[in-house]
């Protein structure tokens, strides 16, 4: 990817998905009205809007579009210019009905929503093809455009597709992939129910089935939907580029869709966008959100980024939609920002009246111009427009957290040991205690070069190829701090438990063998004493046997009692811990506590609720503060705030909701940032 690939724009990029097809002329100008007032100078258009550019196969509609991108141009406000693809109109369907999009269990499915038809489907690509190459020879030397936007959010709310389209290029790619049916047959494991292929014809895609369908099957089958996703993005992009050198983006879902592997996507795409909606039934959706940030940044390399949509206040799809609170969302916005967003855009600019979003928010709700949501927009406008010297700016970690998609597609699958285990819950519980000490995230695949860091934590790495495990173990030979949670390296590439039992990769750098798990009945809590503490956990123990490692706490009761369940292993120059439970979070503290010490990392010295991250510009740093605390907080920092202007000189004051930014000198790296 391109690090110097920005759309021209100035400054930090600020807007939101506009729909002006849903409404009359006359509201067109009252938008882009309003959008001045509001500082807004980036809106994507056209994701949707397919039905109303080429009416009918082969005939094309511009006139609408044309003037719309016209009117925004001649105020100063860009077009990030969309592939409709996401939504094919109804002459679609009706001229290709086997291009339709079929579920799991065989249901296919209908008009009059949104959705892609099968990825698969021959009719589906030509058709995505033809228009995103028509809109790119139209519209490339277009100086109001700026950026493509590719379809929406790629596998949502269509991944897996089980059509006789799907079916036919399953079997293609399973051909490039195993060359012959002995080593399908032989990494799937076909032996166990009697499943041996004979022939290639025989393999179908893992619908429905009286029992449990083969794990390898289903786990190479997401493997399958995400790079047929990945192909249709790639012919869309290829298309556009025969006739455009812009940027091009699709806009991912990071942590809230696990369906694409982001790692592999984000290689494809000119700049990386995301989408976050914040999860209202989570009281601290920040932490959330800031996981989504950090996995955006971190899957683009470090590479600024684009927030492609966020919501003003409520959304309208989940249980109870909460409303946002006055400030929330600039905390929001500017949270994103500081883990390197350098575009702020929203779903969406201007409240629907029909169809299904209609009670989801926007910069401009129903209530109008004169609202609080209205008047924040405004203020959060003028708010970006001082912070444009950040843009580039670098987010630095010293730790990294292991993140990998398909190790997600493959425990997620049925018949593990506990329902209780979740990879999203780990991730979150480590995450979580960075967050509130302040010790910024990268997240990295277990393949990656670690090097750089001073910490790798594991919170559910229960897929890991022994090539990936062979990486962490040299990492902490070599030096570096790694810390492995319960239920990682069970499993090899094709979910089959690897030679010498659970966990085995992993024992140079673990000195652990792990015998058994022993998962708990729903509710049941533990002790486990560590240091001269009893910390309680629950969910999982595990029979630990260690061949070279220190106990560091051990089970008090429960299945495990009397046996190591935190060890501790010199390996090399580095360390290796293993948590073979799941404390709650004062005790995962106390074990963190002792794993910085050897990792030589410092908590900031911030009060709680404070969020506060370091952007590393070329000569000076950028620190975002972000204050969720419903009292006003201190923080010792010298420089400039960039938001209001003020000099801080040793004490930078936050009042309780509120932002700054603040230019200061720059530090050094691992200097507890
Ligand atoms: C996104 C989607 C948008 C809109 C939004 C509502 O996932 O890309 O089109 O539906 O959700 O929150």
């Amino acid at each position: 990817m391109p690090a110097s690939v920005w759309p021209a724009i100035d400054g930090i990029a600020y807007g939101g998905d506009y729909n002006p097809e849903q409404w009359p002329r006359e509201v067109w100008r009252d938008d882009v009205r309003l959008m001045r007032e509001a500082g807004v100078n980036l809106v994507s258009v056209g994701i949707f809007s397919w039905a109303l550019i080429e009416t009918s196969e082969g005939v094309f509609d511009f006139a609408w579009l044309d003037e719309i991108i016209g009117l925004l141009h001649e105020n100063g406000i860009a077009v990030d210019l969309g592939t409709p693809t996401a939504s094919p109109p109804a002459w679609f369907f009706a001229a290709h009905p086997d291009a339709r999009a079929v579920n799991r269990d065989g249901v296919v499915m209908g008009f009059g929503s949104r959705g892609m038809a099968s990825h698969s489907a021959p009719a589906y690509r030509d058709a995505a093809v033809r228009i995103a190459a028509t809109l790119a020879e139209r519209y490339a030397d277009h100086p109001g455009v700026v950026m493509w936007h590719v379809h929406n959010e790629y596998g949502v709310p269509v991944g897996e597709d089980y059509s006789a389209h799907s079916q036919r290029a399953w079997r293609i790619w399973l051909q490039e992939k195993y060359g012959s049916l002995e080593a399908l047959n032989a990494a799937w494991g076909t032996a166990f129910w009697g499943q041996h292929y004979g022939q290639w014809e025989h393999v179908g895609v893992p619908a429905a089935a009286p029992s449990v369908v083969n794990p390898a099957q289903r786990l190479d089958f997401a493997r399958f939907t995400d790079s047929q996703l990945r192909a249709c993005f790639v012919a869309e992009r290829d298309a556009i580029r025969r006739f455009s050198s812009l940027p091009v983006t699709t806009n991912f879902m990071a942590n809230q869709h696990h369906g694409c592997d982001l790692w592999a996507w984000a290689r494809e795409v000119d700049i990386v966008s995301d989408d976050h909606y914040l999860w209202a039934a989570d009281t601290e959706g920040e932490i959330g959100l800031s996981i989504a940030a950090d996995l955006s940044r971190s899957v683009g390399g470090g590479a600024p980024w684009i927030l492609m949509e966020h919501s003003t206040s409520a959304v309208n799809w989940q249980p109870r939609n909460v409303a946002k609170r006055p400030g929330e969302m600039a905390r929001n916005s500017l949270a994103h920002l500081g883990r390197g967003a350098d575009g702020i855009l929203f779903f969406q600019w201007r409240a629907g009246r029909s169809g299904a979003e209609k009670f989801h928010s926007a910069m401009l709700p129903h209530a109008g111009a004169d609202s609080r949501v209205f008047r924040e927009v405004v203020d959060l406008g003028a708010k970006l427009d001082r912070l444009g010297e950040v843009r580039g700016a670098r987010v630095q970690a010293d730790v990294a957290i292991l993140w990998d998609f398909e190790s997600f597609w493959a425990q997620d699958l049925e018949w593990r040991p506990s329902e209780d285990v979740s990879h999203d819950e780990r991730i979150r519980a480590f995450y979580e205690r960075l967050w509130r000490d302040n010790i910024t995230v990268d997240f990295a695949l277990p393949g990656h070069d670690l090097s750089g860091y001073r910490l790798v934590i594991a919170p559910a790495q229960y897929l890991l190829r022994q090539a990936d495990a062979d990486n962490l173990n040299r990492y902490v030979e070599n030096g570096g701090t790694l810390v492995v949670s319960f239920f990682s390296a069970v499993v090899d590439e094709n979910d089959a438990v690897h030679p010498g039992g659970f966990g085995a990769p992993l024992e140079p750098a673990l000195g652990v063998r792990i015998e058994e798990h022993l998962p708990l009945r729903a509710g049941d809590t533990t002790s486990i004493s560590f240091g001269g503490d009893e910390l309680r956990a629950d969910v999982w123990h595990e029979h630990l046997v260690l061949t070279d490692a220190e106990a560091r706490a051990t089970y008090v009761d429960g299945p495990g009692a009397g046996m190591p369940a935190v060890t501790r292993k010199r390996h090399g120059r580095g360390t290796g811990w293993y948590i073979s439970t799941r404390p709650d979070a004062a005790g995962l503290a106390a074990i963190l506590t002792e794993v910085y010490a050897d990792a030589g990392l410092v908590p900031l010295d911030a009060p709680a609720g404070l969020e506060v991250v370091r952007r590393a510009g070329e000569t000076d740093d950028f620190v975002v503060v972000i204050n969720h605390a419903t009292t006003d907080a201190r923080l010792a920092l010298d420089g400039v705030d960039l938001v209001t202007g003020r000099t801080v000189a040793g004490t930078l004051e936050v009042c309780a909701g509120d932002v700054a930014v603040v230019r200061a000198p720059r530090t050094a790296p691992g200097s507890g940032r």
